[in-house]
């Protein structure tokens, strides 16, 4: 099977098979979302159908969820597990630190929830994925459809207070419609190309009455496991 995965897909397997391998019997997850997400997904399932591992696994989109669901996992909510032993999910960048951009597949308010409610954040990724600074990919923020236009102004005079002065301001779409979130939210991509004091933009992005939640995970994240086509394996600790 692995053999037959092109080299991005290798790295993704890699990198969620070594992350499922931490997870105990019993134990409450979060399951991510996204590409490599779904690589874990499916590692977890293969584990509960070949060991009998019990696990309960909260999805942090409706794809994952159906994906879940669909090879035998046990899906509940948030609400029923109130507090998760691992996070595990996908990130879109991550530094130094392990801060990170999430939200490119558009699920980063339920993803933060969710990983803020584990003991464990657990990120898989591949090695492109590691940045020396944020902002090469365009910041998701989560916002509301009232007054949108009026949040999305008031996000380009912070940014400009932020040394981010006439940055691309841009409404996610799919296909030739707003994309629209699991709650009903639009997102915003911010073109920043750097972002040189992540956590204190976290902060001042959320004040915006119309933002629900932004992309950047400050302190968040507790472990990288990055994966390489070639077996490769690299873990990375917030220091
Ligand atoms: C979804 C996310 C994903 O984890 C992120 O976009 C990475 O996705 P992929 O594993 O497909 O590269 O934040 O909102």
């Amino acid at each position: 099977m692995f053999a037959d995965l092109s080299p991005a897909d290798q790295a993704k397997y890699v990198a969620a098979k070594r992350a499922v391998e931490l997870v105990e019997d019993g134990m409450k997850l979060g399951l991510g979302t996204g590409s490599t997400a779904a690589w874990m997904v499916r590692c977890l399932a293969e584990r509960v159908k070949t060991e009998g591992l019990r696990i309960q696994g909260v999805p942090t989109s409706t794809r994952t969820a159906d994906l879940a669901r669909d090879l035998g996992l046990e899906v509940v909510t948030l609400d029923q597990t109130g507090h998760l032993d691992i996070t595990i999910d996908g990130t879109d960048e991550f530094d130094s630190v392990l801060s990170l951009i999430k939200g490119g597949g558009g699920a980063l308010l339920q993803e933060k929830i969710v990983a803020s409610a584990s003991d464990q954040m657990i990120v898989i990724a591949d090695f492109d994925k590691h940045v020396p600074q944020l902002g090469k990919f365009p910041l998701p923020v989560e916002v509301l459809g009232f007054g949108l236009a009026s949040s999305r102004d008031h996000i380009a005079r912070l940014l400009a207070d932020h040394g981010l002065a006439g940055r691309d301001i841009t409404m996610r779409m799919q296909d030739d419609t707003p994309f629209v979130t699991d709650e009903g939210n639009f997102i915003l991509d911010l073109h920043l190309e750097h972002i040189p004091d992540a956590p204190a933009l976290a902060i001042v992005l959320n004040q915006v009455p119309g933002v629900v939640e932004n992309g950047l995970f400050i302190n968040i994240c507790d472990r990288v496991i990055l994966g390489a086509s070639d077996g490769r394996i690299e873990e990375h600790l917030r220091p």
